[in-house]
């Protein structure tokens, strides 16, 4: 069988035929992982939802949320971030920071956005011949994040890289001396301490009488859990989770959604056509091009998913690729449909840990297109892309395009 474990087996594309079929045959299928204990993987939607709408029985915190098995104060570390958290403490962290990324209040930064896209098209203008991923793409969401936390603009490109190396550490490109060595810490330990600082800064900066309009730092410092404030080093793993979650992925959304689109012309001249196609168009780039293609769980107790039964403390990764075309939830999961609705898929997760961030990439996602398309009639491709050597990460690391103005 295809070793889908190994990062290689993702480098051409993303396994789809092997899932498919594994879907029919082997829907909750064992893979081994050389010099670690090996998990199972949950192909079918339905399964992904049950996992996931299961907290307690399939636990975020146990053993974090990649099937590796991680030293323990990697672990510790982890557990301050919201995705590794099991409830109560989730409900409580959670309860306390969502009204910041809530639809309305995210709404509220599309003129920021906007400005910071008509920038960054403004520069590819420029440049006419780029590398789409870091020239173009890679500027949003370091940008976004960036302002709305209120870090200077000197800082954000070491911020980004730190991120990179953490989440597509198995390509080496990005890793060349460790890419094949389990995840290390170290890049997240150094964006921690930036935000420690950065932290104890604002406060003093606050302390000092400083009156600039309140960033999302100042609201998270001020935010209170279990009748107290974040320390620095909460906000620390605070903002490790927040970067890291909202960089790679919106970079991949919006270079995987290009790719897309050019994949399919008469698509891409619809939507050019009829700028209100974009957030459909959106929703379909992220089934058919999910940014993760998992997250992983630990069983607390025996359990059985699919007539399989599963062991207390064993590993599970919740398959998105796979369950995003499963073909008992989307008619022709293959093909790339921006009329599909409903879309249900999972690429930002379900339940309990729905991506935070979701109304902000969804709207990075609308604008980035929208400016994109009404900057450059013409968009084409001039070499092949290449993508990231990850299991984790559906990305794509170089993308070749020459923009035109006409
Ligand atoms: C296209 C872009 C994005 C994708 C595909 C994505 C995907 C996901 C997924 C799959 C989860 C669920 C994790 C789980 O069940 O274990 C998640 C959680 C999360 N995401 Fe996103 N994300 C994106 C953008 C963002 C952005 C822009 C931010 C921040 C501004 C963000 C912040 C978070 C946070 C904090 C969580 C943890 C929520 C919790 O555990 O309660 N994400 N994301």
């Amino acid at each position: 069988m295809l070793d889908l474990y190994n990062p290689d087996t993702y480098i051409p594309a993303p396994p789809h035929e092997a899932f498919a079929e594994l879907r029919r045959t082997s829907p909750v299928c064992w893979q081994d992982i050389p010099g670690d204990e090996g998990y199972w993987m949950i192909l079918r939607h339905s399964d992904v939802v049950h996992v996931a709408k299961e907290p307690r029985l399939f636990s975020a915190e146990t053993g974090g949320v990649v099937v590796e098995t991680l030293p323990q104060d990697q672990l510790e570390n982890m557990r301050n971030m919201l995705l590794a958290m099991d409830p109560p403490r989730h409900i409580a962290w959670r309860r306390n920071i969502a009204p910041h990324f809530k639809a309305r209040v995210i709404g509220e930064l599309e003129g920021q956005v906007r400005d910071i896209t008509k920038a960054i098209m403004a520069d590819a203008k420029e440049m006419g011949d780029v590398d789409f991923v870091h020239d173009v793409c890679a500027h949003l969401p370091s940008n976004v994040m960036g302002q709305i936390m209120g870090i200077p603009e000197e800082d954000r490109p070491q911020i980004h890289m730190w991120a990179e190396q953490q989440t597509s550490g198995s390509d080496p490109d990005i890793n060349p001396d460790t890419y094949m060595e389990p995840p290390s810490a170290n890049s997240s330990m150094q964006m921690a301490m930036y935000a420690i600082e950065h932290a104890a800064k604002r406060r003093e900066a606050r302390a000092n009488g400083a009156d600039f309009d309140p960033d999302l730092t100042d609201l998270v410092l001020a935010a209170e859990v279990d009748g107290r404030t974040m320390t620095d080093i909460d906000f620390g793993s605070f903002f490790v989770q927040l970067v890291t979650a909202g960089n790679d992925t919106t970079r991949t959304m919006l270079a995987g959604g290009t790719l897309a689109l050019l994949q399919h012309p008469e698509t891409l001249e619809e939507v050019r056509a009829d700028p209100s196609l974009i957030p459909g168009a959106v929703e379909e780039i992220l089934r058919w091009a999910n940014p993760l293609h998992y997250f992983r769980r630990t069983a607390t107790e025996d359990a059985e998913i699919a007539g399989q039964k599963i062991s207390a403390g064993e590993k599970l990764a919740m398959v998105y690729t796979s369950a995003n075309r499963d073909e008992e939830v989307f008619d022709d999961p293959n093909g790339f449909n921006i009329h599909r609705s409903p879309n249900p898929h999972l690429s930002f997760g379900i339940a309990q840990h729905f991506c935070l961030g979701v109304h902000l990439a969804r709207l990075e996602g609308r604008v980035f297109f929208e400016e994109l398309l009404a900057t450059f009639p013409v968009i084409e491709q001039t070499g092949q892309p290449r993508r990231i050597r990850s299991n984790l990460n559906n990305s794509i690391k170089e993308l070749p395009l020459r923009l035109q103005v006409g």
